[in-house]
């Protein structure tokens, strides 16, 4: 979703994954930038990424050590917004780069952010949302389950997060 929002913009983005498989899926879909996480020279390869591509700002869905090679690998004066911890652990990482290098950590949830947002705003992100959901947003369904199946459905998801959606039908 991200890769195709930047493609539509022309905003050149740099993909973390953790897999060989996510590599090869996101360079199917035609992202130019794919780096995998598990692979020793992570912190090179993000270093020159980011330095090369000029890339000022950063969404995090992991946190842990994570974000931390993130921040550092950065230029000054780049902006990390984290959004989820996949990780389950604490952000970790040296605080020169907030600093020496003028770098910022933030948080981002979406609830408080539209709560926030006047009508007319909400209006029309939802319209935009709306425009590009079958385009720019489209997400792939895996599996749909019914409300009483929710703890199998929790399993599935867990078991296997990337290749689609698994949707609960409430009623
Ligand atoms: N803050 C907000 O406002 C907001 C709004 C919407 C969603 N979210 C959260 O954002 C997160 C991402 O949502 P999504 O819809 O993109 O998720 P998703 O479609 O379920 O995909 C999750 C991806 O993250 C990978 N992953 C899981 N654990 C990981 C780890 N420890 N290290 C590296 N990669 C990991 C999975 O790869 P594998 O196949 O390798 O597991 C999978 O490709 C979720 O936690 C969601 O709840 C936050």
């Amino acid at each position: 979703m991200v890769n195709r929002l930047g493609r539509s913009e022309g905003i050149q983005i740099i993909n973390v994954v953790r897999r060989d498989a996510q590599v090869d899926l996101l360079k199917a879909q035609g992202a130019d930038i794919v780096l995998n996480s598990s692979e020793a020279g992570l912190e090179r390869e993000l270093n020159d990424a980011c330095h090369r591509n000029n890339t000022h700002l950063a969404f995090d869905s992991v946190a842990g050590q994570l974000t931390g090679q993130l921040l550092k690998a950065m230029p000054p004066n780049s902006r990390l917004t984290v959004f989820s911890a996949f990780s389950k652990e604490a952000i970790q990482g040296s605080p020169g780069p907030m600093i020496f290098e003028s770098k910022t950590i933030d948080g981002f949830w979406l609830g408080p952010y539209i709560s926030k947002q006047s009508v007319l705003k909400t209006m029309q992100l939802w319209k935009r949302a709306q425009r590009q959901i079958s385009s720019h947003l489209k997400s792939e369904m895996r599996k749909t389950y019914l409300l009483p199946e929710v703890r199998e459905a929790i399993r599935d998801y867990r078991d296997q997060m990337t290749g689609g959606k698994i949707l609960l039908r409430m009623s």
